[in-house]
């Protein structure tokens, strides 16, 4: 049975997925070279926000390291952190860490150390919410967006009503790209094997991406193609400011203020997001889906029709389980397998699966309120 899914990310119901055909000689736990790392398996850890940091500093303790360093001492390939903040006006929830200030790249130092210490690989997620917030998250300022119009609902674990957002002037927009650029150098400054730019799930690179949210008349509207200005922009930069084989491009259909989103024709604009990525040098592909085996056009999923047009690196995700990434691995469609909230639940998960072991199910409200 496959994995199901309560609401957005709310909970994992019972693991009984299907098996790794292979067991512990599983494609899985295979070494992998993927872009500057040598892997110690082949799967990744999802980026998850867990807000954890202190509200004020967005600085993060002792506890978020021993967190990560769990993860890489069982042998999760690639740790994604969870998401983090290239400016003060980035912020959609209380608690969420920084890569902005000194103080916040000497405490990440901590956690990049404990997970080489155990061999691991760890990247930054670096995140800017976008009109996903409110404005006593944003240091009284409006949250910033493409254009002036605020999403429906509320702000997850701050319960008030998304604010109309200010659309960002072409400078504002050249600071933004500036400022995800100097978060790539601190990352490194911090210690980070590279980034993950976080493009997708309705925030305000995707904000730009979608005709949702993007109405803007300049160059940075129109088309898809016309609507990926910024991504590409930014992307380029962050690839010159840590090379092209330490960045890593998020992006998805689904927004988490409109999780049923989907493209209207799923194959033109995939193809669309594969040539902007070429167009900008990018290598390393992460495209996110809440249902990795959800068939899209002829017979494909997201990642196989990502895989038609791209022969890079990709990471797969998205409600995966250990028998269906071990499948998407062996026929090359994926070549990381990343898993979100069965490794909240269960800091050995690499070492369940490969000995066969029940795992922990994961509920939002028991897990979400500890680090373990
Ligand atoms: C608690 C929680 C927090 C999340 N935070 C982020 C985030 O900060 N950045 C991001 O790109 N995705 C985030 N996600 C999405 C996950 O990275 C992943 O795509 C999703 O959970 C599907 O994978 P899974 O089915 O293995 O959990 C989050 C998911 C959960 C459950």
């Amino acid at each position: 049975m496959k994995q199901a899914t309560k609401g957005i990310y709310q909970a994992t119901e019972t693991y009984s997925w299907k098996k790794l055909r292979n067991g512990a000689e599983s494609i899985i736990f295979e070494p992998v070279k993927i872009g500057a790392w040598n892997l110690k398996t082949r799967t990744a850890m999802a980026p998850m926000t867990r807000c954890f940091a202190d509200d004020e500093t967005g600085v993060v303790g002792e506890d978020v390291v021993e967190y990560y360093r769990k993860r890489a001492a069982d042998g999760v390939g690639l740790i994604i952190t969870e998401g983090i903040l290239v400016s003060p006006r980035a912020k959609g929830n209380p608690q969420v860490p920084g890569l902005y200030t000194k103080d916040q790249v000497e405490a990440w130092k901590k956690v990049t150390e404990a997970v080489h210490n155990e061999g691991g690989t760890i990247i930054a997620q670096l995140w800017h919410v976008g009109r996903l917030s409110h404005h006593e998250l944003t240091l009284g300022y409006p949250p910033q967006a493409p254009s002036a119009i605020a999403a429906e609902g509320r702000v997850p674990r701050f319960r008030k009503p998304y604010d109309v957002p200010e659309a960002m002037t072409v400078e504002d927009i050249q600071q933004l790209v500036d400022q995800f650029a100097q978060a790539g150098k601190n990352a490194i400054e911090a210690g980070f094997d590279g980034v993950e730019i976080h493009g997708a799930h309705g925030y305000l690179i995707d904000q730009f991406n979608s005709d949702l949210s993007n109405k803007r008349k300049d160059k940075y509207g129109g088309d898809l193609g016309q609507r990926l200005t910024l991504m590409k922009e930014v992307t380029k930069a962050v690839i010159e400011a840590v090379g092209t084989d330490r960045t890593v491009i998020r992006f998805s259909a689904h927004k988490s203020d409109v999780p049923t989103y989907m493209w209207e024709d799923p194959e033109e604009a995939i193809r669309t997001f594969v040539e902007a990525f070429k167009e900008v040098g990018a290598t390393l592909l992460h495209p996110s889906t809440m249902d990795f085996t959800r068939v899209l056009v002829d017979g494909k999923t997201m990642h196989q029709l990502v895989r038609k047009y791209w022969d890079g690196i990709i990471i797969g995700v998205g409600t995966l389980d250990p028998g269906t990434a071990e499948e998407a691995l062996e026929e090359g469609t994926i070549d990381v397998a990343a898993f979100g909230r069965p490794l909240i639940s269960n800091p050995d998960f690499i070492n369940r699966l490969k000995n066969g072991e029940e795992l922990e199910e994961y509920e939002a409200r028991k897990h979400l309120p500890i680090l373990i």
